[in-house]
């Protein structure tokens, strides 16, 4: 039996046990730049293996929702290096996520009020922004129609990834992990149904599916070096007008096998089955994720697995043990535990988090969650 508590060597990087927090959007930026607040936040979650950053914008075109601390300016890098040293000073270690919402934005949260870009200009069905409603008040909007990249365009958003990230490693984070999940820019190129364009980052076949994706994540190891890149990925979602597609297997089985040719520390999946598969048993929904981490980890070779959704310490010593995951990541249960590695350790009580506070407001349900005193 592995013991999930014990070090794990991510790439050359030493993590003080298995336990990832996974990347959180919780909108307490309000000049999009990492506060104090933010920092005290991610220090009392350090006892995490490794902590991966909310999801941080690499521009202002790759923003989606307001008041979401982003990586693209000086005043950016500087806040954020408040949280890693602080983080750094109590032994945690921290990946930024990299993130670009594609179509997911609003004309008021983009410079010049300009469409939002994406692969179409298909917008997304039922999408929420989070900008400037009508009257000029920060509220939720619905996605704007975008404009499609052209093909040169493209090339520019890869370096702005790749800017992005040096840019994370200057502000003192230990890697990156790209954002292609969730329906956000990179699914936007992956999904053949969303997809339409021509070029060659276009849906006519996998490799140009692939092609941006892969240029991303080779760009980004170009700037800062292949172990301290990770890439999170979301096979069967469906956030964000993301139809499911025939060839959804065998898209997420040569992004494995690419990503394990590139020698990157790892990929993050999301889980998404148990949601697709909401009708039928758990049984089938857990054997349905079981194949498909499978595939993955087969493909993978070093590069390492990391799972998130609904995890327990029993799932992760479960499928650690299969063999089928190298690392689990938490999210939910990091929230209203920020000791939960401890508690895990120690079969202490989870505290349940409060929904109501994920999002936006203050110190309440940020930064106010205590850990767990044995009696
Ligand atoms: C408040 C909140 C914010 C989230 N923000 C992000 C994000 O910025 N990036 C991302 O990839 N996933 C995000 N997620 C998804 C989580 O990383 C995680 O995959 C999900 O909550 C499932 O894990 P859990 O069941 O342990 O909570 C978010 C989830 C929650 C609850």
């Amino acid at each position: 039996m592995t013991d999930l508590f014990a070090s794990y060597d991510l790439s050359g990087l030493t993590l003080n046990n298995r336990f990832v927090m996974a990347p959180m959007t919780r909108s307490r930026a309000p000049e999009d730049i990492a506060t104090e607040q933010i920092a005290l936040h991610y220090t009392q979650r350090g006892t995490a293996g490794l902590i991966v950053s909310e999801g941080t914008p690499i521009s202002r075109e790759g923003q989606g929702y307001l008041f979401n601390p982003g990586i693209f300016s000086d005043e950016q890098i500087k806040g954020w290096k408040l949280v890693t040293d602080s983080v750094h000073s109590v032994g945690g270690k921290m990946f930024a996520q990299l993130w670009h919402v594609g179509r997911v934005s609003h004309t008021s949260i983009q410079v010049d009020g300009k469409a939002p870009v994406s692969s179409t200009t298909k917008p997304a069905q039922g999408g929420k922004a989070f900008g400037y409603t009508e009257d000029g008040e920060p509220g939720f909007v619905d996605t704007s129609i975008p404009r499609a990249l052209t093909t040169e365009e493209v090339g520019r958003v890869v370096g702005d990834f790749a800017q992005a990230a040096v840019n994370a490693i200057d502000a003192g984070f230990d890697g990156v992990e790209i954002h292609g999940a969730n329906g956000y820019l990179l699914e936007q190129f992956l999904n053949p149904q969303v997809n339409d364009r021509t070029d060659r980052y276009g849906a006519k076949n996998l490799d140009d599916r692939l092609r941006f994706v892969f240029e991303v994540v080779d760009a980004v190891s170009a700037r800062i070096g292949k172990d301290k890149v990770g890439i999170r990925i979301s096979p069967y979602g469906q956030l964000f007008d993301m139809p499911i597609y025939p060839e959804i297997d065998e898209t997420y089985a040569a992004l494995c096998a690419g990503m394990n040719e590139r020698g990157i520390a790892y990929v993050h999946v999301m889980d998404q089955t148990h949601f697709f598969m909401a009708g039928e048993s758990s049984a089938a929904q857990e054997e349905a994720l079981r194949e498909l981490l499978k595939e993955c980890k087969a493909k993978l070779g070093n590069t390492a697995l990391i799972l998130a959704g609904d995890m327990t310490l029993e799932r992760a010593q479960d499928l650690v043990d299969a063999g089928l995951i190298d690392l689990a990541a938490f999210g939910q249960p990091f929230i209203a535990n920020p000791d939960l590695v401890a508690r895990l350790k120690n079969g202490w009580p989870l505290t349940t988090p409060d929904r109501d506070t994920y999002y936006g407001g203050d110190a309440k349900g940020y930064v106010d969650y205590s850990p767990y005193e044995p009696a």
